[in-house]
């Protein structure tokens, strides 16, 4: 996604008075990433991406600090002598954590499904009427990209990839990046309702896997989801139960 879309989604003084202030992550870039050609860097901090908080650049950095900092697997890219740049004990090949990146990245994206149905149709109106859509985008173009299949591509991750300050339900105590303790990264909603299926049939929404349904995650919604969530609660029952059931399509 190149980061003149993002910048062109981002409002952080919300000019436009909706309420919504969305802002990219400036993250410190590790030294082993490679720069996108067009990239817009900003006091030489570079737009983030992925993680909850979007704290990492690309998806090596994901991987890498995953390896680290999830699974305690130190790599060749997050354990180097800080002076002589010198690999101090790796447990894990270079050539595995690419092989890592590539799957990431070669992975389909899911298919929407039921997608004709007449409550789903109704439900993905809703989603846009309510400012759902504000901050999950629903659709989003790649820029180019040295790999065909993923240049020039829309891409329906409802997602703007921007930090929102979600209110002091959704506080974690912590900052990564410029990302203050209340602010998460639209999280996309793509696949959502086939994630039950890899979690023994629950849902685990929210950064912390709290919300144990979508109404649940809608409920939560506060900060900068206030006014949305505020539209949604006067829907009618039945308007709700379409609104998740498009989003069970996605
Ligand atoms: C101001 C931006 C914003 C708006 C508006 C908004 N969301 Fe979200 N949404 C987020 C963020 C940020 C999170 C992640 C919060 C967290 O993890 O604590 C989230 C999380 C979610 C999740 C959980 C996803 C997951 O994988 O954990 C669902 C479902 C969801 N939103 C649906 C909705 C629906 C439906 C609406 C409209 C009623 C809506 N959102 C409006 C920003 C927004």
């Amino acid at each position: 996604m190149p980061d003149d879309a993002l910048l062109a989604l981002a409002d952080p003084n919300d000019r436009d008075g909706d309420g919504i202030s969305g802002r990219p992550n400036w993250i410190t870039v590790p030294d082993y990433a490679t720069l996108r050609p067009d990239a817009r860097p900003r006091a030489g901090k570079y737009i983030g991406r992925f993680g909850k908080k979007a704290a990492a650049y690309d998806l090596l950095h994901q991987t890498a600090s995953a390896y680290n900092q999830d699974m305690g697997v130190i790599s060749f890219f997050e354990d180097r002598d800080p002076n002589t740049h010198n690999v101090l004990d790796p447990e894990v090949s270079n050539q595995k954590v690419q092989d890592v990146v590539a799957y990431l990245k070669f992975l389909k994206a899911p298919q929407p499904r039921e997608t004709e149905q007449a409550a789903v149709l109704a439900g993905e109106q809703l989603f846009v009427q309510v400012g759902c859509g504000k901050c999950h985008t629903p659709e989003l173009r790649t820029g180019d990209s040295p790999v065909a299949a993923l240049a020039n591509r829309p891409v329906r991750a409802y997602t703007d990839l921007l930090l929102h300050d979600m209110g002091p339900g959704l506080n974690d105590g912590y900052t990564e990046g410029s990302a203050q303790p209340a602010e998460w990264r639209t999280p996309p909603l793509w696949g959502l309702g086939l994630s039950p299926n890899s979690q023994g049939g629950s849902y685990f929404l929210l950064h912390d896997g709290r919300a144990r349904s979508i109404e649940a995650a809608i409920a939560q919604h506060g900060g900068e989801a206030t006014g949305s969530r505020d539209r949604h609660d006067r829907l009618s029952a039945a308007e709700q139960r379409q609104l998740v059931d498009f989003l069970k399509s996605l």
